[in-house]
């Protein structure tokens, strides 16, 4: 698979992309939105691949939609063309995708962050919600996912202002799970994505599944999917060779079943 903005690379279970427009910090134009979601297509159905870690450069994660590719749109054009519809796809793979984040997200490439299972950052990293400055406001979920992770007054300080904040507040605020060294950045997200790889595949999505609805509807709604899901598990039979292997005092062997 060759693409003219990613980069791929197969590390035993787990799929490493990588964001590649140098030239523009890696910005996301229609480009990327398309290879990505093809990519990510692919990888949805290759049994080979249990986890993906989605990467940028040490200077950016993504410096957000592609201004220049954007300018010269009118209202007609990005309505009816439902501009940034096709993120959406990317928010909806099913496997488990961590984000990867060295220097500059901002706009969609918090945006596409935030898409992600969960956020590993370097101490470099800068998040931020600048399309206020541009005129506009943010348009691939920033509104919606940034307040439901680190709650109204942050994600209004953000939008409204268009400043950015660093790893350290932004892991204080729950928008990021670790902050690691540079050089440690994509050896931890690969490790953590080949643990998460290591599990039942099963039980992996239906994790990834319930803990979204937990933005989606209300809390007891949620619990009750949860729950639900959760007797689900029973009738598998890597549930039964789990809580085994706990008793028995050896390590656990998925077959994802
Ligand atoms: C297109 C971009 C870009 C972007 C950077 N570049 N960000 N091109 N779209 N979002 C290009 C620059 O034009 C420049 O190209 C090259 O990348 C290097 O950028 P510099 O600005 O020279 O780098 P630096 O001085 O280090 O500043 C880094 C930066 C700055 C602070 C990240 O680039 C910046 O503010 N970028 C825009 C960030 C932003 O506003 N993002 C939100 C976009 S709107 P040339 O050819 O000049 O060398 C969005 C959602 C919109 O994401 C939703 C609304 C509908």
């Amino acid at each position: 698979m060759s693409y003219e903005t990613l980069l791929l690379e197969t590390r035993g279970r787990v799929a490493v992309i990588t964001l590649n427009r140098p030239q523009a910090l890696n910005a996301l134009n229609s480009t990327v939105m398309t290879e990505l979601c093809d990519l990510l297509g692919k990888l949805q159905t290759d049994a080979a691949i249990g986890a993906v870690v989605l990467t940028g450069s040490e200077k950016a994660f993504a410096a957000g939609a592609d201004i220049k590719e954007m300018q010269s749109l009118d209202f007609v054009d990005v309505y009816l063309g439902n501009l940034f519809s096709g993120w959406d796809d990317i928010a909806g793979f099913r496997k488990p995708i961590i984000a990867a984040v060295s220097g500059f997200a901002l706009g969609g490439g918090c945006e596409l962050a935030m898409m992600c299972d969960f956020i590993i950052a370097t101490k470099t990293a800068k998040f931020g919600q600048p399309e206020i400055t541009l005129g506009v406001i943010p348009g691939m979920g920033g509104t919606q996912r940034l307040t439901r992770a680190v709650g109204k007054a942050k994600a209004m300080d953000l939008c409204l202002t268009g400043r950015m904040m660093d790893a350290h507040e932004a892991e204080s605020c729950g928008l990021v799970a670790r902050v690691v060294d540079q050089e440690r950045l994509l050896e931890e997200a690969v490790a953590a994505a080949e643990k998460i790889a290591g599990f039942s595949q099963v039980a992996v999505g239906m994790v990834k599944e319930t803990v979204s609805r937990a933005f989606e509807q209300t809390l007891t709604e949620g619990l009750r999917f949860e729950r639900r899901l959760f007797h689900s598990l029973f009738s598998t039979e890597d549930q039964k060779e789990g809580m085994a292997a706990f008793v028995e005092k050896r390590k656990a062997v998925f077959k994802n079943r």
